[in-house]
């Protein structure tokens, strides 16, 4: 039983606010940062495939080069903490691939369960040109996770979908023809003087019960 009321949740979730400018005075704690990539960690994915790998950047030679590869962006150059979350490639997801074969092999029920079960999805998804978006779309959802995550401990945080990608897999010594980025979210603490103002849609507007 997990002890958390639903005011509470939401609650964190109207509190997160996209955090432009840290304040460089109040860094993350090495206990922060290991808690928000576990958020990351944690986060399911399409057949539990966890098709991306997490890199933190915390130095400040290396902030400063994301600051240059996420066109000048203040959120990342005052950042403590940056994730950059990047996906395998197209080849990985072939259903005889090594990469499918070692992450199929992990679930009860073996490999050959896995694949029987993956292969139908993954021929559509070929078939209809989805395969990068598929595996990129994965990326969004450890990002969230990390944002509500990290505000639910008074951390602030940012997705950046501003980057490019070509400099941040060089930043990182990446091959392209392995790795694309995904998403980049930046953490920090936030200044208390910012406008937070939560813009949303009403809800009568954009949910439909059909
Ligand atoms: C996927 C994604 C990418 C985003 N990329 C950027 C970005 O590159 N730079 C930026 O300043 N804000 C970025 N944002 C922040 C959004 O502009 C912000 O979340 C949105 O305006 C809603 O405001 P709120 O998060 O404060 O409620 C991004 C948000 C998301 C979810």
């Amino acid at each position: 039983m997990i002890d958390i009321r639903k005011d509470q949740f939401l609650d964190v979730l109207r509190k997160r606010y996209a955090c432009k400018k840290f304040d460089q005075a109040k860094p993350l704690t090495d206990s922060d940062c290991s808690y928000i990539l576990e958020c990351a960690r944690l986060s399911p994915s399409s057949f539990g495939l966890e098709h991306w790998e997490l890199y933190a950047v915390r130095s400040a030679l290396m902030i400063q080069r994301f600051y240059s590869a996420c066109f000048e962006q203040e959120a990342v150059s005052t950042a403590s903490l940056i994730v950059v979350t990047v996906f395998r490639t197209k080849e990985y997801y072939l259903p005889d691939s090594p990469f499918i074969y070692e992450r199929g092999s992990r679930f009860p029920g073996g490999i050959n369960t896995f694949v029987a079960d993956y292969q139908g999805y993954y021929s559509w998804l070929q078939d209809n040109g989805l395969v990068e978006h598929w595996a990129r779309s994965q990326c969004y959802i450890p990002c969230a996770n990390m944002m509500t995550g990290a505000a639910a401990v008074g951390i602030d945080s940012c997705a950046i979908e501003g980057f490019d990608n070509h400099k941040v897999l060089e930043t990182l010594s990446l091959d392209a023809s392995s790795w694309q980025t995904g998403i980049i979210t930046v953490f920090g603490h936030g200044f208390d003087d910012v406008d937070r103002q939560k813009i949303r849609m009403p809800a009568k507007d954009i949910i439909h019960y059909v």
